[in-house]
């Protein structure tokens, strides 16, 4: 449940019915700042799932390079990313409100114009609103490690959604990953590897330095703080046709209530 009422704060986060999430809407409480950047700045920067397939050329104004990030949590390093590469357009995927209202915030006082938002379920972004062939690079930097046996299903990166991902891809695109959780790492490598329209960057066919386009983010340094390592996995999508995996999921419907769960 999200615990701003309806009246009060009308912008919900998207997403369609389905059996296994990547997320939980945490109830985490937005500051003042958050909640009146939405009346400021989404009518700027916001996307909804629900206007289906995207014109970026229109969204942007302008043709660019484009780099879609899912899960940029309280957004200052793709605010960054936007800022030192203003010759490309940015599109942020994040389902925690309050981490879009820090974002849209914090870009919309620097006058930022290369960068749109969706407050909404990736996975179903990617299938209903992103057309294929159109990404340069893709981001996913420390995913939720869901990091019981039993949660791994819950882990965003499975071989469908890799899948998925290099159909969004154009050829020579770049998909980026980063964690660090060992046992995520272990599994994105062995997912990436096993996909057949990826090439691995890394000599060694592992993992690479952190690529000078990524600062740091905020779970990182979480994660250095309780003596995690960090990972980084670089791969280029290579020449051909991406059909889509059998998938164990079902996309069916919009939600009845406006938020799944609250942990
Ligand atoms: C552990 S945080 C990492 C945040 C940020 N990338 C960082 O490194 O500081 C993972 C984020 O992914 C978001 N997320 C998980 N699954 C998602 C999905 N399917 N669509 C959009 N956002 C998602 C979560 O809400 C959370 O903010």
């Amino acid at each position: 449940m999200q615990d701003e009422s309806a009246e009060e704060f009308p912008y919900r986060t998207e997403y369609k019915k389905k059996s296994i999430r990547s997320y939980v809407i945490r109830a985490g409480r937005m500051t003042e700042g958050q909640r009146r950047a939405f009346d400021t700045y989404w009518g700027k920067y916001g996307l909804s799932l629900f206007d289906g397939p995207l014109n970026p050329v229109e969204a942007f104004g302008r043709e660019a390079p484009l780099v879609l990030e899912i899960g940029f949590g309280m957004g200052d390093s793709l605010l960054a990313m936007a800022q030192a590469e203003p010759d490309k357009n940015f599109i942020g995927i994040e389902v925690h409100p309050p981490g879009v209202g820090r974002l849209i915030n914090n870009a919309g006082k620097a006058g930022i114009d290369n960068l749109k938002i969706y407050m909404a379920d990736a996975v179903d972004v990617l299938n209903d609103c992103i057309g294929d062939g159109i990404l340069d690079r893709f981001q996913l930097y420390f995913p939720d490690p869901w990091h019981k046996k039993k949660h791994h299903k819950r882990r965003i990166v499975q071989p469908q959604f890799v899948r998925l991902i290099c159909s969004k891809l154009k050829t020579g695109g770049v998909m980026h990953m980063a964690t660090d959780w060992q046992n995520y790492a272990e599994h994105m490598l062995e997912v990436l590897q096993a996909e057949s329209l990826l090439e691995n960057t890394s000599s060694n066919d592992d993992y690479v330095e952190r690529p000078e386009w990524r600062p740091e983010t905020k779970f990182e340094r979480r994660g250095q703080r309780l003596g995690h390592g960090v990972w980084d996995l670089v791969y280029r999508r290579l020449p051909g046709e991406a059909p889509a995996l059998a998938s164990s999921e079902e996309t069916v419907e919009k939600p009845s209530k406006p938020a799944p769960e609250v942990e």
